[in-house]
């Protein structure tokens, strides 16, 4: 693989070393993956003899159980060169899949992240898959990244170097340029919204489509006008800042020259402060977050790209920000779509929908085999699943199945909800075409889908409401909390295909 692409800076620091025997290697810490039943196999069994059986005593005595994300140090241990053993669990040997060991590895380096270091090497086991090892290099990365973009006294220091050693080069490349992608949509979402509006979120798009060898059409204020994106602009007209549709395209090596196999959507409302119908300041603090969708799939295409994956992908942001300025969008308006549907609008705080309607129909022109949009788009959805699992709907149950699967493989959470047509009559208005709530909030997260389906034209596809999983408040044993980059991962893997 090459490795002429990449979306940060080359190689991070990274390093595979396949052969290298990890208890000769002089480092701070020297990360070891440990399941339930013991240190009586593979990587652990190697390091456990190295120690004279330190890891075995451990564990007889309870000090380390092996269970998942359980971080264990152990200062200067005997018999290796590494300053510290680090022990992360990873639960039953059986059920050890791509989610956990991405979780574990992460764990183990925002652990060590804490401090400053100079070397840290993690240990891969000889049972693991590639698909395994890729997913474990890019926690490992993951966990080096906070959200401390601000602050002059940083709370994660990312290691100087940091070598995973039995682990081959590639996995370690392609697992970088995973990492390398939901660590930008995170940053992306962690930018306050002062620093990242339409104009600085596609000039940011403009300087990762350089890198990654991507196409990139940005349209401004005048070319959403000529192009009739009444609602895209409506919904920016309140702010100072003007809306933009960054489009980038990606044409792999032997990919299909004609229409895209696959078209990304994703929601860029890069604040939402619910227009005039104003949200409450508890429910508006974190509406930074609201341009997730958008970096979801700008990052996954990037990734994508960066992999030089053999597909022909489109990606496509709507970006507004949503405010009260004197032109604001109002109750009672009617807005005549690209598609020409009318839109009579009920709620201004619905806005994603509304933006999604112009997008879908410039991607639905465009004659994409597949679409496939992410957006934080309703309360209503977390209100089903909660915060960490993303909302399916979709109108193509194939498409959807493989949204499933690509999710389940890399141990992202995502559950289908249905899209019976008599949730359309929600939807109809007396005015217009449709309106863009349902009537009540009662099954608020499928309405909306409901919504967005007027403008797939029949394309198969598959909605991804990220409002729960997109941000987190509070952060977990493997990440910080801000932007979490959810679901870039399932996309890469849905372009990508299972496991040979
Ligand atoms: N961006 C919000 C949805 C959201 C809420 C995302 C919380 C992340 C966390 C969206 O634009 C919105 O405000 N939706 C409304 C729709 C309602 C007015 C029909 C909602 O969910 O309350
Ligand atoms: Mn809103
Ligand atoms: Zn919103």
């Amino acid at each position: 693989m090459t490795t002429e692409f990449s979306i940060t800076a080359p190689n991070n620091g990274f390093r595979a070393e396949l052969e290298a025997s990890a208890r000769s290697i002089k480092a701070d810490a020297l990360v070891l993956f440990l399941a339930d039943d013991g240190p009586g196999k593979g990587a652990a069994m190697e390091i456990d003899e190295a120690t004279g059986g330190l890891l075995s005593r451990l564990f007889s005595a309870g000090e380390i159980s092996g269970k998942p994300y359980e971080c264990v140090p152990v200062l200067n241990p005997t018999g290796i060169a590494a300053a510290q053993l680090l022990v992360v669990g990873i639960g039953p040997r059986a059920s050890v899949d791509q989610g956990i060991l991405h979780r574990a590895a992460a764990t183990a380096t925002r652990h060590l992240s804490a401090r400053p270091r100079d070397t840290v090497v993690l240990l891969a086991d000889g049972a693991w898959s590639t698909r395994q090892i890729e997913q474990a290099v890019a926690g490992s990365m993951v966990g080096q990244v906070g959200q401390d973009l601000y602050r002059a006294n940083k709370k994660r220091v990312r290691f100087r170097t940091t070598i995973w050693a039995q682990a081959p080069a590639e996995a370690v490349t392609t697992g970088t340029l995973i990492a390398d992608g939901v660590n930008l949509a995170r940053r992306l979402v962690n930018m306050a919204p002062d620093d990242l509006y339409p104009q600085t979120f596609s000039e940011e798009a403009a300087a990762i489509a350089g890198r990654t060898g991507m196409e990139i059409d940005i349209w401004d204020e005048h070319e959403l006008a000529r192009e009739r994106c009444h609602a895209i602009l409506a919904v920016g007209r309140g702010s100072s800042r003007s809306p933009r549709l960054v489009k980038v395209t990606y044409r792999g090596p032997g990919a299909s020259t004609g229409a895209p196999d696959l078209a990304l959507v994703g929601k860029g409302v890069t604040f939402d402060s619910g227009g005039l119908s104003l949200k409450p300041s508890d429910g508006m603090l974190t509406m930074k977050c609201d341009m997730a969708g958008a970096a979801t799939m700008l990052a996954a295409a990037a990734t994508i790209a960066a992999m030089r994956l053999p597909v022909h992908i489109v990606a496509v942001c709507g970006l507004a920000e949503n405010m009260t300025g004197p032109s604001a969008y109002k109750l009672g308006d009617v807005i005549t779509a690209r598609s020409g549907t009318t839109i009579e609008i009920h709620n201004t705080d619905a806005e994603g929908r509304v933006v999604l309607a112009d997008v879908l129909d410039v991607v639905r022109e465009m004659g994409p085999k597949r679409i496939v949009d992410a957006a934080t788009l309703t309360g209503a959805c977390m209100v089903a699943l909660g915060h960490d699992v993303a909302g399916l709907f979709a109108n193509d149950q194939l498409l959807c199945d493989s949204v499933v699967a690509a999710a389940h493989s890399v141990g992202e959470g995502v559950w289908q909800l249905p899209m019976y047509p008599e949730y359309d009559d929600q939807i109809k208005s007396e005015v217009a075409d449709i309106k863009n709530v349902g009537d009540g909030r009662w099954g608020g997260a499928i309405t909306a889908a409901k919504f967005l389906e007027r403008f797939v034209g029949g394309i198969p596809w598959t909605h991804i409401d990220i409002a729960g999983p997109a941000f987190a408040e509070k952060p977990r044993p493997w990440i910080d909390g801000g932007g979490t980059g959810a679901l870039v991962r399932t996309i890469v893997e849905l372009v990508r295909g299972g496991e040979a």
